[in-house]
């Protein structure tokens, strides 16, 4: 492990909880939304103190809350290694973004265009694109392996024709961890069709670091909330495309990108409070990477970031191998997903699975009232559920790991699964 967890640890006043027996909590909810350190909390705080004020004013509050939102912009530009801050959309969340642009899109588009959508996906990155069919655009779909949850690239590539319009296609599955070749999934799109591709990252971005260039997609979304920030939604658009696609706006609003797809006003301190969530990730980079002894490289904060998010994916795959590794050694549970190490590269360090004689719902409360923390169900991800036979059976048990949690959480996970058994 190179994360030193104690410290890290004591800057989440969240895993400082303990139930009524001083037992710590157990945060393997990650996926459902990450815990956030003091310095958010202080950003928001500090918001609503001295810069609480609508955009585009004189006085100084508003002044100081458009410098705040300015350098968001700029900070989530580095997260995303954008080439400009202001192809950086903010907005509720990522599912309202995703409706947002579609419906948007959809006055570009025609009745029997194509639109290719997975099966491994969330119903975010689904149903705002199924919501077009009623114009007339035909909605293709891919599937994944049920054996080891990975996507059929073949099928996209007979799926893809002149047609198609845009793939909406996951970064990382929020169900069975499965990250998917983006940069791939580009190349043939490209081959084939000029459709855009959006990608939802929603579930990737608190796992390892996002290249917008490197991936070479169109649209990419993300949600601060689950990377250790609060809840507000991402946009990356490529600027031109952002540019052709008419925005449904109010008049006065801005005619250009950004603005024109920033509807009404915005969570001025939960942007506040994202800007923080970089500095803290940004932080870590630097504390464990090769800036922390080569000052005058600073500020480097894409690199900061790139360094932060590979520690952290290096740290988790350690973490999640132990997991895997002790839950694999209860025969009546079945586990969903890759399980070979060799493969961890497609994955991230989520891991959902089911028991011979409980039902996910019953381990989660059994977990739940041990003061360990995991959803079980769909998790919106209801055509994984399905396509895994387990929607009549109340779904799988859902253990995300994020980079603040321990090998001793994992044992006690353990543990605590095997006293049922
Ligand atoms: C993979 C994935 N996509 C999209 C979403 C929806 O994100 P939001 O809550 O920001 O709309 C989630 C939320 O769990 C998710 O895990």
């Amino acid at each position: 492990m190179l994360l030193n967890l104690s410290e890290i640890r004591q800057q989440f006043p969240a895993l400082q909880e303990t139930d009524a027996q001083g037992q710590p909590y157990v945060f393997f909810d990650g996926p459902g939304g990450t815990q956030v350190p003091r310095q958010v909390m202080t950003a928001m705080n500090r918001y609503l103190t001295e810069a609480n004020a609508n955009h585009g004013g004189y006085f100084i509050t508003s002044q100081r809350n458009d410098q705040i939102i300015d350098m968001t912009r700029q900070a989530m530009a580095d997260f995303l290694n954008a080439p400009s801050a202001n192809e950086i959309v903010f907005g509720q969340n990522m599912t309202s973004l995703t409706f947002n642009l579609s419906r948007a899109m959809a006055r570009l588009f025609q009745a029997g265009d194509e639109i290719i959508v997975t099966r491994l996906d969330h119903d975010a990155n689904v149903a705002p694109w199924l919501a077009l069919e009623e114009q007339g655009i035909v909605i293709r779909w891919i599937d994944f392996e049920v054996s080891d949850c990975r996507l059929n690239l073949t099928q996209l590539a007979d799926s893809l024709s002149e047609k198609t319009k845009l793939v909406a296609v996951g970064y990382a599955s929020n169900a069975v961890g499965t990250v998917n070749p983006i940069a791939q999934i580009v190349e043939l799109v490209r081959q084939k069709s000029s459709a855009w591709v959006w990608v939802d990252a929603v579930h990737y971005a608190p796992h390892g670091p996002i290249d917008v260039q490197e991936l070479g997609c169109d649209f990419l979304v993300c949600s601060a909330y689950k990377f250790f920030g609060p809840h507000i939604g991402i946009l990356w658009g490529r600027y031109e495309l952002l540019e052709q696609i008419p925005a449904y706006k109010v008049r006065p609003a801005d005619d250009d990108p950004p603005g024109k797809f920033e509807t009404g006003t915005q969570n001025h301190e939960g942007i506040a409070g994202a800007n923080a969530a970089i500095a803290y990730l940004a932080d870590l980079g630097r504390s464990y990477g090769q800036s922390a002894t080569a000052s005058s490289r600073y500020p480097d904060r894409r690199g900061d970031l790139k360094q932060a998010m590979q520690t952290i994916m290096s740290d988790e795959r350690d973490l999640f191998t132990t997991l895997l590794n002790g839950l694999q050694a209860i025969p009546e549970i079945t586990i969903y997903g890759l399980t070979n190490p060799a493969e961890f590269a497609e994955r991230c360090p989520t891991l959902a699975f089911t028991h011979a004689h409980h039902s996910p719902a019953e381990i989660a409360a059994y977990l739940a009232e041990r003061g360990i923390f995991v959803w079980d169900g769909h998790y919106y991800a209801i055509s994984v559920i399905d396509r895994l036979g387990l929607a009549e059976t109340g779904g799988a048990v859902r253990v995300g790991l994020a980079h603040y949690n321990t090998p001793a959480e994992v044992e006690r996970l353990i543990e605590t699964v095997h006293e049922m058994s």
